[in-house]
């Protein structure tokens, strides 16, 4: 695909999110609210079903996971130890000529040249001014800067603070939902039967106050993460580092994603106490960009942990007596990064009898509407009945919808926009006795004439 197609691709992608009710720009009444938005029916379908496989393959298929659900507001002071309050900033310029604010780090990647969040104010400018002229302003392409400032990305709050000044004493929403995991690790020793080495998993909301917001849902301040965290004795940090690599991108096949858009990439520059890190990027419209990070991190957040809070956070092995504070491999995801990744790999348009059919080939397991049903005729009630029965009957087992909006052409065209694998029609066969309906599949619009009686067979088999 050429550049512009890619662009096209993504602007298609995000004008059928909002024309069929998966994703809206938050508060858009009031003119919109930057980087955040709102999932609409069938975006939060489709959301719960990322996290629905996302659970099944992390916690109900391991016996070695435990799930957990961590508050999103937390002490402050594991912000601190975790070094969010005084690290976690990234460097901003803003254009001179039009006021764009930018990542000082992404333009210079842009052209080539490595910055990293982490490197201080002065380096930072330091590279940029040796390659003013060459880094382009996105909005405007001119290329005159602010010097760079490093902005802190924790979003403060002032809960439970009544009278002093609370930016004084903030408190924080989070910014990574795996401090809650950290700090719940002794809990869940001391009241499950897990042992090392064991994972603690969670899905749940973290905020940024992110800089850049150019990406749609890629990069957003309020987004969901979900996150597992692997304690390990620091001997097998690596084997079991290696294992969770291999998982995680089996993973992203079984979801569906084309394996031609899917990428490793190794951090050159690791934190001071990480072994190794990787990314797996997904070749969006606008290229490969990070999709996950699996991290070997050492032992470095229980210990902070420990010195910050000064409870002992040594594991102790019963059997050998050894003790050691374990080391932690992590995966960690954006629901909105695999929600991007899974609609530009589905968006599909064909041409049918000289018209574009335009449709997203979810998975069934995806999904947001799983059969939806329709009469042929909206005027004819015997038809409407029995539509409606038999979405009454399906609605306990599937996502189904009862639709008998404009034409059945109009009702197929919709159904496949929103990615629905089967469309079934109550039409005048159906009522003689021994009653068939007709099947449609989204993908070959095949038709195919089943037996009521036969149609939860039918299903079974095709919902596995
Ligand atoms: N606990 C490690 C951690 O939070 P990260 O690289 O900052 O590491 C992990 O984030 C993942 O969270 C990313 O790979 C991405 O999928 C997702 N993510 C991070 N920032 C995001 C944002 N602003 N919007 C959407 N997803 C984001």
């Amino acid at each position: 695909m050429s550049n512009n197609e890619n662009l096209d691709l993504m602007q298609k992608v995000i004008s059928l999110c909002k024309r069929r009710g998966f994703i809206y720009p938050s508060s858009e009444i009031y003119g919109g609210y930057s980087a955040i938005y709102d999932y609409g029916p069938y975006g939060v379908e489709l959301a719960q079903a990322i996290k629905r496989e996302w659970w099944r393959v992390m916690v109900q298929y391991r016996e070695d996971i435990l799930g957990l659900d961590s508050s999103i507001f937390m002490h402050p002071k594991i912000w601190e130890a975790s070094g969010h309050v005084k690290g976690f900033s990234d460097p901003l310029v803003e254009c001179k000529d039009c006021h764009t604010r930018s990542r000082a780090d992404h333009l210079l990647e842009e052209i080539g040249v490595f910055a990293d969040e982490k490197m201080s104010e002065g380096e930072i400018n330091e590279i940029f001014k040796k390659n003013m002229g060459k880094v382009m302003c996105p909005n405007c392409k001119k290329s005159d800067f602010s010097a760079a400032k490093k902005f802190n990305l924790l979003v403060q709050a002032n809960l439970g603070n009544f009278t002093g000044d609370w930016k004084k004493e903030p408190s924080y929403l989070r910014g990574e939902t795996c401090q809650g995991i950290y700090v719940n690790y002794r809990n869940i020793l001391d009241s499950t039967r897990v042992k090392i080495p064991f994972g603690i998993a969670q899905i749940g909301k973290a905020f940024r106050n992110e800089i850049t917001a150019r990406q749609f849902i890629f990069r957003t301040r309020e987004f969901e993460q979900m996150e597992m965290q692997y304690f390990t004795h620091p001997d097998k940090e690596m084997d079991e580092y290696e294992k969770l690599r291999e998982n995680r991108w089996q993973y992203y096949l079984d979801l569906g994603l084309q394996e031609k858009n899917l990428r490793w990439k190794k951090h050159e520059h690791l934190v001071f106490y990480a072994k190794e890190a990787y990314d797996i990027e997904y070749r969006y419209p606008f290229g490969f960009s990070e999709l996950e990070g699996v991290h070997a991190r050492g032992n470095y957040d229980l210990t902070q942990h420990s010195k910050y809070s000064g409870k002992d956070l040594t594991y102790i092995d019963h059997e050998t007596g050894e003790r050691y504070i374990p080391h932690i491999i992590e995966s960690s995801v954006g629901v909105s990064r695999i929600m991007l990744a899974v609609l530009c790999d589905v968006y599909t348009e064909e041409k049918v009898d000289n018209e574009v059919r335009v449709m997203l080939k979810l998975p069934p397991n995806l999904a947001p509407i799983k059969i939806a049903f329709s009469p042929l005729l909206r005027n004819r009630s015997e038809l409407v009945k029995q539509a409606k029965d038999l979405f009454d009957r399906f609605k306990y087992k599937y996502m189904c919808e009862y639709d008998d909006n404009g034409n059945i052409g109009k009702r197929y065209r919709r159904q496949d926009e929103i990615g629905t694998p089967y469309c079934v029609t109550v039409d005048f066969d159906t009522l003689e006795k021994n009653s068939t309906v007709t099947v449609r599949d989204r993908d070959t619009m095949k038709q195919e004439r089943v037996k009521i009686d036969d149609l939860d067979n039918y299903f079974n088999k095709k919902f596995i």
